[in-house]
């Protein structure tokens, strides 16, 4: 098979969690662009559709699942709609993430229960679903959990999020290391800082000039990252070229740990 064929996932379904909006709408549409079918999850029903649409226009195949990721029974429903739709989900990014910025001292316990439970708790049980059903349809498959350099190091003002990212780290070497024998294969991207409009990036670039021309400082590359440099190194993962890779974490950041 040509390196390229390798990158082509028909016959996949791949479930995108937080599609709704900044990197989930670029993995999605990356996917669908590679050839499978996409199940997008996220709460906000009306930007999905409009994913969905998008993505359909463009020869794509989609559907839109609105669904709150910490919700167990609406997590059920959304495989169940996903496998009505398309099929066995063979592909699972696990996006959807919030952060609570303040420090520990101050931090609510609703504040810390909202970050874990939305960025690790969500990740394991969506994995856990995934995973059950491919090896009940005898299926193998990718699953790309969306961590983040500060699952690696860590500032000032970020504890529930660190934890949460670090809890991914480890989540995906231990399901990575069960879940091989079946051909399942279990990956996490740890993006740095990256920009795109109406991302956090490009909101304190008002918000707060001074943290945007720090963090602008610390990247070697000497500029922020792009949702499409995330979303194909997650095409990457999910597809055959990395058949031989599993538990691996990937930064994605211009080389922005390696001065942190
Ligand atoms: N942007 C960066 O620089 C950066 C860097 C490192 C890591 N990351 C990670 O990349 C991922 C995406 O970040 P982003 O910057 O694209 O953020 P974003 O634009 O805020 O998107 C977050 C997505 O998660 C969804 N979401 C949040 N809580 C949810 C819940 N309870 N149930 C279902 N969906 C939920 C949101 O959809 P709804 O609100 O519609 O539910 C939205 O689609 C996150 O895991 C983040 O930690 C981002």
């Amino acid at each position: 098979m040509s390196a390229a064929k390798l990158f082509d996932l028909t016959g996949q379904v791949a479930l995108v969690t937080g599609a709704s909006s900044g990197l989930g709408v670029r993995f999605a549409q990356v996917l669908a662009d590679a050839g499978a079918a996409v199940v997008l999850v996220a709460r906000r029903a009306d930007r999905l559709a409009a994913v969905r649409d998008r993505i359909e226009k463009g020869g794509g195949r989609a559907v839109a699942i609105a669904a709150d990721v910490t919700d167990r029974a609406a997590m059920t429903r959304a495989f169940d709609a996903a496998e009505q739709a398309f099929g066995t989900v063979t592909v699972l990014v696990n996006n959807a993430g919030v952060v609570a910025s303040g420090r520990a001292v101050e931090l609510s316990e609703a504040d810390w229960r909202r970050v874990i439970g939305t960025n690790l708790d969500a990740v394991f049980f969506w994995s856990q679903e995934a995973s059950r059903r491919m090896l009940a349809a005898g299926r193998a498959g990718a699953i790309v959990n969306i961590a983040s350099m500060l699952g690696i190091s860590v500032t000032k003002g970020v504890a529930p999020y660190a934890v949460s990212k670090a809890g991914v780290i480890q989540l995906t070497k231990a399901m990575a290391v069960e879940l091989a024998f079946k051909g399942i294969r279990v990956n996490a991207i740890a993006p740095g800082s990256i920009e795109f409009p109406g991302g956090v990036w490009d909101q304190r670039k008002t918000d707060n000039p001074t943290l945007y021309e720090r963090t602008l400082k610390s990247i070697p590359f000497g500029r922020f990252g792009t949702a499409d440099e995330v979303a194909e190194v997650a095409l990457f993962l999910a597809s055959p070229h990395a058949r031989w890779i599993t538990g691996q974490v990937l930064s994605v950041d211009g080389g922005q740990l390696l001065g942190a």
